[in-house]
């Protein structure tokens, strides 16, 4: 599998010997903020083929059986305070969405904040995590997106039947592990080069992708529901929306999910 994805990467694509495979691991999140704790360089990417413990955002698991997706996570270095970075789960997203045109033929959209989605099915979530140095600057970003690739219907538990998808189950053909891999590192690499220069066009990009705008949500914080029309995305990747009573608030990724007023998106 590691041979297969080095020799689809682009041309240009300088951090091939950074890219470590492991047939099977808890975490490619965990494993990497470990790893960058005793100072892997930036550009160390970690794919494996199952996930043991997958993590997925607010403490959720992710699903990640063996032979049908992909779990990778990339390690970054950028030089900046925390507050310049709270747009790196947006830049993923745009970026995992050009990975998976490129690959596979069809663009998914975004579900706020971090979610791939596809006629109304989950193909992909996306976790970034930070750590800080003792002067309170970003010391390393880990990006972990886990892709399902191969998947049929039948394949996820009956209670995701309705809601999770794959590349296969929409492409309409069989999907090149391999192939989707080395797009979403070739398009992650891109993503890094133009973090800061790009984020205006960026953000631009993601609103397009992102079908939550304009639609009638509810947003869940613990036991507490909410309703509300989604507006607008704002330059740190917050959700801006419109309350009943008109008023417009800005609810950030950490604290809320959101779901569409009739099922998942
Ligand atoms: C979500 O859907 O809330 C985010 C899911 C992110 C899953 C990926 S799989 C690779 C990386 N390792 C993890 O443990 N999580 C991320």
């Amino acid at each position: 599998m590691k041979s297969k994805i080095l020799s689809q990467l682009s041309d240009n694509y300088p951090w091939q010997d950074k890219l470590r495979y492991f047939p099977e691991i808890d975490s490619t999140n965990t494993r990497l903020k470990a790893m960058a704790a005793q100072g892997a360089p930036e550009g160390t990417v970690l794919i494996a083929d199952c996930q043991t413990g997958g993590r997925g955002r607010l403490g959720r698991s992710f699903l990640s059986p063996p032979g049908q997706g992909i779990y990778m996570s990339m390690l970054l270095r950028p030089e900046c305070a925390p507050d310049q970075l709270m747009h790196l789960t947006c830049a993923a997203a745009v970026a995992m969405c050009d990975a998976v045109e490129q690959a596979v033929g069809f663009r998914p959209g975004i579900k706020w904040t971090n979610d791939l989605v596809f006629e109304r099915h989950k193909l992909a979530g996306i976790l970034t995590e930070m750590s800080l140095s003792a002067a309170g600057r970003v010391a390393y970003a880990v990006v972990g997106i886990g892709i399902n690739c191969c998947q049929t219907a039948a394949d996820f538990p009956p209670e995701l039947q309705q809601t999770a998808g794959s590349l296969s189950m929409f492409a309409g053909q069989p999907v090149d592990r391999a192939r989707v891999a080395a797009a979403m590192m070739d398009a992650l690499y891109r993503m890094h080069k133009e973090l800061f220069c790009g984020k205006q066009q960026m953000l631009r990009r993601y609103r397009s992708d992102c079908i939550t705008l304009g639609q009638a949500i509810s947003i869940v914080r613990g036991s507490d529901v909410s309703h509300a029309i989604a507006r607008d995305i704002d330059d740190d990747g917050g959700l801006l929306v419109e309350l009943p009573d008109g008023t417009l608030e800005t609810v950030s990724s950490g604290e809320v999910s959101i779901r569409g007023m009739y099922g998942y998106v």
